[in-house]
């Protein structure tokens, strides 16, 4: 058993995915009986309950009071860090801000003994950006702000950290990573770093614990086999959605990812008001496949108003592309943006639910679990049933559910 030690050391302006990176690293590390522990800056602020430290001019580099207690802060866990290892720590994770020079290289001087690996995290996404803010000010610390004025100053808290803030050029050993994409940008390794091979095989991995991916109820489209537009549940569709809020009332569903059209967001409204505390965010990537000049067409319309492009997607359904609109192999790139983005903003809790469409929801499936791209658009993707999907580094579970429904009437 290896038993080499190492500190990580995370490196990031605010709300760029460190602390869920930290989080997840060590829950993967941990798995493999790898003994990990966290240090974080601002839990650690939050427990002291020095004074309120929420209000953004506390990090204002200027404010010497303001900057002396985040680098009190900052030794405290640098000391428990080096502690750890010196017990039987395997793994330290420093998790803060660590933007400046000055403060990376007080860490190192003050951590000896062990390599030291950072790894900083960017990602620049504004949509992003906006959704990781409205996640930092759920915490207490924010209550006594208005919504608005919390996500002010918390951006002028970002504001604050960005002029102290200078990317890694150099260094002993680094990573710099997309947080977004699970890329590595750069990396550079003077050391021998343990556990290397397994932290940059997880950066790079795509992982959900538990992805219920639902397709909208039935639409009046639907019972006329149309395709495309933006048609809205019938009483079965409704009675669909109810019957999925009855299902999952039980299970924490705290983020419902929709596409921007009527029957995904109508399908997932119940099943929010079944739930203690869930949002629903729309993203345009999971709209359905855009059938251009086929739009609201029935298949049987299409096959006798314009044969030649009925029997060409039906030679290639995978290449074929709509005339002024998609094809299942031009919608890969947006399909894989959405997931990226709804795992990034959902990585903090176990159940993830993606409300999509035929097209969407069979693209989405074989990102998780492949298929050979000629079989992509046949996958089964009924009204009546969801699918479970379990996909991490150690485990991979698709399972096909079905929910009771209620007859009508
Ligand atoms: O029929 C419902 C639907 O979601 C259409 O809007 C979409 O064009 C179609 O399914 C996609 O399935 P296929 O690729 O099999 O036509």
């Amino acid at each position: 058993m290896e038993n080499k030690k190492l500190y990580v050391v995370m490196v990031g302006l605010p709300a760029r995915g460190k602390s869920t990176i930290a989080n997840r690293l060590k829950e993967n590390l941990t798995k493999d009986s790898i003994k990990t522990r966290i240090f974080n800056n601002g839990a650690l602020r939050r427990r002291l309950e020095l004074k309120n430290t929420s209000f953004a001019e506390f990090y204002d580099p200027k404010n010497t009071e303001g900057a002396a207690l985040r680098e009190r802060i900052a030794l405290m866990n640098l000391e428990r860090a080096r502690k750890y290892l010196v017990g039987r720590g395997q793994v330290a994770i420093l998790d803060a801000t660590n933007v400046s020079i000055k403060r990376r290289n007080m860490t190192t001087s003050l951590l000896k003994g062990h390599p030291l690996l950072f790894i900083e995290c960017i990602n620049d996404d504004p949509e992003i950006l906006a959704a990781s803010i409205l996640r930092k000010i759920a915490h207490a610390e924010f209550n006594h702000f208005e919504k608005k004025a919390a996500i002010q100053s918390f951006r002028k808290r970002i504001d604050y950290y960005n002029t102290i803030y200078t990317p890694i050029k150099e260094g002993r050993n680094f990573i710099k990573l997309d947080s977004l994409n699970n890329q590595i940008m750069q990396e550079e390794l003077v050391d021998d770093i343990p556990y290397y091979d397994r932290i940059r095989d997880f950066l790079m991995t795509d992982s959900v614990k538990s992805l219920f991916l639902i397709r909208h109820g039935e639409t009046y489209f639907n019972l006329e086999n149309r395709i495309g537009g933006d048609s809205g549940l019938t009483e079965s569709g409704k009675a669909q959605a109810r019957a999925l809020a009855e299902y999952f009332k039980n299970k924490k569903i705290p983020v419902i990812f929709t596409s921007e059209k009527k029957r995904t967001i109508q399908t997932a409204e119940p099943i929010k008001a079944l739930q203690e505390n869930c949002t629903v965010i729309q993203f345009g990537e999971f709209d359905e496949i855009d059938s251009g000049i086929c739009e609201c067409m029935s298949y049987k319309e299409i096959r006798e108003q314009m044969p030649d492009i009925y029997s060409a997607r039906k030679r290639d359904k995978h290449n074929y592309i709509y005339p002024e609109g998609e094809g299942y192999i031009s919608m890969k790139s947006r399909i894989d943006t959405g997931i990226k983005k709804a795992l990034y903003l959902s990585s903090n809790s176990d159940n993830i639910m993606i409300i999509g469409h035929q097209a969407v929801n069979r693209m989405i499936l074989s990102h998780f679990l492949y298929r050979r791209p000629e079989d992509v658009p046949y996958i089964y993707i009924p009204q009546d049933k969801f699918y479970h999907i379990v996909a991490t580094q150690d485990k991979k579970l698709f399972q096909l559910k079905k929910y009771k429904i209620p007859r009508l009437g």
